[in-house]
């Protein structure tokens, strides 16, 4: 279930017998790699206390709208944007009839208001009041709205009745959101990242490196691995935390990342090359720190492999990505990089102080990005890393799938509409 891997899942418990249900629900989350909030309503205070929650969520569970030092801690909008999906399991009648009205009447039905994600809900109610028209008129237009109906099931209930109204076992409400994540367009793939950037050792306490956060390429191999890709990341020294279910190699030096790259190059489909790789490393790393006796000093720097350039050279059945980050004339230089190292695809970004949008420096959270290939270019308007890596990935696996037939429409502009997005 390596899609719910590090995703912000909401979990709204409202007022159902099923409610005791939603905690075997998270501790299925959790163990899937998800973070879980989770927000009850009154109503579920009826049947399971906060505390069961908090324990098995650990995070305070979230109650009430007009709570002053709850939304001080973390408001009803803060909540609706840290998470990356919400589901309301179990959903009660009343729950989905404000829901279907657009009600902001306490905290949860205010955070599914205000949230942008995707929205799961997973009916829990007696039969009867199952198919009342009233619940049978608001479930369709959830529907219609994009509302994940999850459930419910049929069987004997709590109240002796028999019928639809049962809340789906946790073990499918987890299987229905991972799929929410899932492009599953990489299954059976493996896709072989650089990341970071490089040290180039002066002496034992300097070196030659650069702003580089590594982000992107962090960010493309955990979108790589919701999309079902094996995923193997060389990185260079930075301050990320590896995604789930991703293997990393770490690596200082350009020489050091072109090793392990040739260590796996043999396994992959699919090569991205995210690193911002030092293109000159001192000829000779002094043993002894360098004393600042001398008024001057030159250092001699001899220039390191291209590592993407030579895994195109030796493979060149493998699909090769790669990034670059001009200052002036974008289109020209991504172009010609892609001829000079015979690429698949470039990725370029604007940097430096014509890149307004994203202030030009290297390691901030946004970016904009354009995709070159022989033939035709995609835009990717600014937004987060994270995002756009999700967006990102779909157009190299539309690219990657297409590479071998004739290219159509030469020239055309690919504008990611909202069909074309990921579901997520
Ligand atoms: O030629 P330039 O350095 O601008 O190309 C950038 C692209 O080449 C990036 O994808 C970068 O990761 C890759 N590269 C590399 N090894 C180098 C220099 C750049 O893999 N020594």
């Amino acid at each position: 279930m390596t899609q719910l891997a590090n995703k912000h899942i909401l979990l709204g418990v409202t007022g159902s017998i099923a409610a005791y249900k939603a905690a075997d629900l998270v501790r299925r989350l959790r163990e899937a790699g998800a973070e879980v909030r989770v927000v009850m309503t009154e109503g579920a205070g009826e049947f399971v206390t906060p505390m069961t929650f908090q324990a098995v969520s650990g995070h305070p569970v979230h109650q009430d709208l007009l709570d002053a030092d709850a939304e001080a801690a973390m408001g009803h909008i803060e909540l609706a944007r840290w998470a990356d999906a919400i589901i309301v399991a179990p959903a009660s009648a009343d729950f989905l009839a404000r829901l279907a009205q657009g009600r902001a009447s306490d905290l949860l039905s205010t955070v599914c208001l205000a949230a942008e994600r995707p929205l799961a809900v997973a009916p829990a109610m007696n039969t009867h009041m199952w198919t009342n028209p009233a619940t049978v008129d608001n479930v369709r237009s959830l529907q219609q709205r994009g509302i994940l109906l999850i459930g419910p099931d049929e069987g004997e209930q709590a109240c002796g009745d028999v019928g639809a109204g049962r809340m789906s076992p946790p073990e499918q409400i987890v299987t229905r959101l991972a799929d929410l994540f899932s492009t599953g367009s990489l299954t059976g793939k493996t896709v072989l990242i650089t990341a970071g950037p490089t040290r180039e050792a002066i002496d034992p306490v300097r070196y030659l490196s650069n702003h580089s956060s590594g982000k992107m390429g962090f960010s493309l191999a955990e979108a790589a691995v919701e999309a079902g890709a094996r995923v193997i990341l060389v990185s260079g020294p930075v301050n990320l935390a590896a995604p789930a279910h991703v293997e990393r190699l770490e690596v200082i030096s350009a020489q050091q990342m072109a090793a392990a790259v040739a260590s796996r190059i043999d396994e992959a489909d699919i090569f991205i090359a995210t690193a911002a790789v030092a293109d000159y490393r001192p000829s000779r790393a002094r043993p002894e720190k360098i004393k600042k006796d001398q008024s001057h000093l030159t250092l001699e720097l001899e220039k390191n492999p291209d590592i993407l350039a030579g895994v195109k050279q030796q493979h060149p059945g493998v699909f090769c990505v790669g990034f670059a980050a001009e200052t002036t004339d974008l289109e020209r230089y991504a172009r010609a990089k892609l001829e000079a190292k015979q690429l698949e695809m470039v990725v370029a970004n604007q940097v430096g102080p014509a890149a307004t949008d994203t202030d030009g420096t290297f390691g901030s959270e946004t970016n904009a990005l354009q995709v070159f290939w022989p033939g035709g270019e995609a835009h990717l308007p600014l937004a987060s890393k994270a995002q756009l890596a999700r967006q990102l990935i779909p157009v190299i696996v539309s690219r990657y799938e297409q590479r071998d037939r004739t290219a159509a429409g030469k020239g055309k502009i690919v504008k990611l509409n909202q069909a074309s997005r990921p579901k997520i």
